[in-house]
């Protein structure tokens, strides 16, 4: 932006653009109208987010029709304008019917793959209230972008789980972590379908005409438009309350085999458990709720930290309980969800901590020590795999959720513990999930962060360890015969 005249601003003001003039600025402080931009200048990926704007909450409305995968629907996003704006975009790809900005009727465009241009009748001004509102309809699972379909279709409905790309398919959004909203969503389904999502139920589901139940969700904290998720189809919900005073919602796909679906629940029931040890380890649980949901079989390929309530693939149960995936994805509600990613190369805070998480439950439940973890892995991967090759903190989008990413990360924190000591290491980690609480992170603030609590020089550490893409040296480390 460049700062104008009052007489540029004149003539950029004429029509329509005069009448939304704001009035408590001075004219000669006031930059014209510019419109938002179609990214946030995150280095890998450029145009996901948009500029211009600032998210604090979304509602979005649907009805889905697991037979047809006909999604119909309405999202209202309050925001606030960071500029002076006279159009922005937001980040979608079903067919959009109609737009309205602050009561009235807007333009909007399609450009490029993922990007809607919206055009207010009138600008906004630089801190001003924005509510926006996108009415839509699609079939998300024909929607290819960034060469895939993120939407998964499931025998009984669909999920909308993924990272970092899920949103486009189903709700209009400035879809990147550094623009964290809290979110309500409720999903219209025929009856005797559930529809889930995050955070809490504030009203059982209502039975609306023509046999169909509304499902609403609310999440009351910053969540990040990756995070939030919906799986709609035939599940088990389990409902209680922790200790502590925190809903559980879990639920189980009813398409679960009974093997599956006993060393799930022998897992995910435990979800309160892991969860106040992890309190112990990292500060206090940031969020409102917790719980677990487990996906169809064979519908999806990994697990996700979704906020208050992780997406579990069923393979992860395929051979009897797996609590280590239920600390990792419940790790990542303080690392990954509390604290997010200012740009998506610090990758490592969300994936190296989580990975560490489950080092700590391995050492805590006499399994194996993170010293001895460490030393297996240091020894086992092959000189010129990709962990030694990539340097975890600028892993790049192909090794985004590379091996140098978890495991390195972890290996990173426990070099960091080694040289620090405990104390200062777990006071360097609850600090870290403290200070960020609900903001965004980087590496460079982890890392000094690290040397102001320990009053050490760590660099020589965090070169090797996370910027350098070879073998780090470990004095006295043991070499396995493979
Ligand atoms: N963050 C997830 C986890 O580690 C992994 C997501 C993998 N995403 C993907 N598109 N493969 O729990
Ligand atoms: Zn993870």
């Amino acid at each position: 932006l460049v700062a104008v005249t009052a007489t540029a601003l004149t003539l950029a003001g004429t029509g329509a653009a005069a009448q939304a003039a704001p009035v408590a600025v001075p004219q000669q402080h006031r930059a014209a109208p510019a419109p938002g931009g179609p990214g946030l200048g995150d280095e890998y990926y450029p145009d996901y987010g948009n500029s211009g704007y600032d998210v604090s909450h979304y509602d979005v409305r649907l009805r889905y029709t697991p037979a047809t995968d006909r999604l119909t629907g309405t999202t209202t996003i309050l925001a606030t304008a960071t500029q002076d704006l006279s159009r922005f975009n937001l980040d979608f790809l079903l067919d959009v019917s109609s737009v309205r900005v602050n009561n009235r009727p807007a333009t909007f465009v399609r450009e490029g793959e993922h990007e809607l241009v919206v055009t207010p009748a009138r600008p906004v001004a630089d801190g001003g209230a924005m509510t926006v509102v996108v009415q839509y309809a699609g079939t998300p699972s024909t929607e290819v972008a960034a060469g895939f379909t993120a939407w998964v279709r499931t025998p009984d409905g669909a999920l909308a789980v993924g990272q970092p790309e899920i949103a486009w398919w189903w709700y209009p959004s400035n879809d990147h972590p550094s623009d964290k909203a809290t979110f309500d969503v409720s999903v219209s389904v025929p009856e005797g379908v559930e529809a889930i999502s995050n955070g809490v139920m504030p009203r059982p589901p209502v039975r609306e005409t023509l046999g169909y139940t509304r499902w609403s969700w609310r999440s009351v904290k910053p969540q990040a438009t990756y995070l939030t998720f919906l799986a709609v189809g035939q599940y088990d919900v389990t409902t209680d309350t922790t200790a502590g005073g925190l809903p559980v919602y879990n639920a189980y796909s009813q398409l679960l085999t009974q093997d599956f679906r006993d060393a799930a629940q022998a897992s995910i029931e435990r979800t309160a458990e892991i969860t106040e040890w992890e309190e112990t380890v990292f500060g206090p649980y940031p969020f409102e709720a917790i719980g677990g949901l487990v996906a169809p079989p064979n519908t999806l390929g990994f697990a996700l930290e979704n906020q208050t309530r992780p997406t579990y693939s069923s393979g992860f149960f395929r051979r009897g309980s797996n609590t280590s995936v239920v600390v990792h994805e419940m790790a990542h509600q303080w690392f990954g969800d509390s604290l997010s990613l200012a740009e998506w190369k610090h990758i490592w805070l969300n994936e190296g901590f989580a990975s560490y998480a489950e080092w700590l439950w391995s050492e805590k439940n006499e399994e194996g020590t993170a010293q001895e973890i460490f030393d297996y892995l240091y020894a086992t991967y092959p000189d010129d795999a990709a962990i030694w090759t990539t340097a975890p903190a600028d892993p790049g989008v192909p090794q985004l959720f590379g091996d140098a990413v978890y495991d390195r990360g972890a290996m990173t924190l426990h070099q960091l513990r080694l040289a620090v000591g405990d104390d200062d290491f777990f006071e360097i980690v609850r600090t870290w999930a403290a200070e960020h609480k609900y903001g965004d992170v980087t590496t460079e603030e982890f890392t000094a962060l690290a040397e102001k609590i320990s009053g050490e020089d760590l660099d020589a550490l965090f070169q090797a360890w996370l910027f350098t893409p070879s073998k780090p040296a470990v004095a006295g480390a043991a070499t396995l015969a493979r």
